[in-house]
């Protein structure tokens, strides 16, 4: 049996600059160590703006911290004229472990497709970036194709020509879930990650399926987690607003399946 390590993640958006970060990151690896966190049996990342990525580079790598990190979204490209633009490359060398590739505020707001996000999640694997792929279906979706349908469609379709042996991990967030307060319950959240787990198997073969970490998220905080974190194909929490704070995150994160 393949054993996953949980993956307990802090998607910050667009909250925390450089200064903000350097004190939250100082103060959650603090209350992690005060908790006895078992950093051998579960990771812990966070995903700070891209501004403030070599400040958190920095700290973790001077204080030596069990906390790893990654950039909110990359480039299709790897250099060039695209303005206002990070690339997969750039994000290697701050040494993100991760990158968040199709969080549906990118697809929302910057009308991010399937095609484009194939693009992204190539580049990031051409980096040595591991893709945190985010899929989710909106309400509506919801009410017409019912639960696992839209995600798994986005998932096949950003998988598209990718290795059976690329690092990556899925996140489930369904969109009504997002910043709503109104979380998945574990039954539903777990139908759609084992429907994720059996189109994984699908797409990229048994032991990609086995192997991949797939991680719920969608209004997460320390008194919901651990009926999460109970189900068989949920393997760790993609968490926005609680993972601001660092009293709630750390209880998320300290959490061990
Ligand atoms: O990427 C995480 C996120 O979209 C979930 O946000 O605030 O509902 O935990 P939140």
């Amino acid at each position: 049996v393949t054993v996953r390590t949980p993956l307990l993640a802090g998607n910050w958006k667009m909250n925390l600059d450089h200064l903000q970060a350097i004190a939250f990151v100082q103060k959650l690896a603090w209350t992690l160590k005060d908790a006895h966190h078992d950093y051998t049996q579960a990771e812990v990342a966070v995903f700070p703006p891209f501004t403030d990525l070599r400040s958190v580079q920095n700290l973790i790598a001077a204080d030596k911290l069990d906390i790893v990190y990654g950039g909110q979204d990359l480039s299709a490209h790897d250099s060039g004229a695209y303005t206002g633009e990070i690339s997969g490359a750039f994000l290697a060398k701050l040494e993100c472990t991760y990158v968040i590739v199709g969080h549906s505020e990118r697809r929302q707001y910057h009308g991010e497709n399937d095609e484009l996000l194939n693009a992204k999640v190539k580049a990031a694997l051409k980096h040595n970036v591991v893709p945190v792929l985010c899929v989710g279906e909106t309400a509506e979706d919801l009410e017409e194709f019912g639960p696992s349908a839209v995600p798994v469609a986005q998932m096949r379709a950003a998988l598209a020509g990718v290795s059976a042996d690329a690092n990556i991990v899925i996140a489930y967030e369904p969109v009504w879930a997002i910043g709503s307060g109104l979380a998945a319950t574990e039954e539903q959240a777990e139908q759609v990650c084992a429907a994720l787990r059996v189109a994984l198997a699908e797409e990229l073969g048994t032991d990609a399926a086995e192997r991949t970490r797939i991680l719920y998220g969608g209004s997460v905080k320390s008194t919901n987690i651990a009926g999460f974190m109970r189900q068989t194909n949920i393997d760790g929490a993609l968490v926005g607003g609680a993972s601001l704070d660092v009293a709630e995150f750390s209880s998320i994160a300290r959490f061990q399946k």
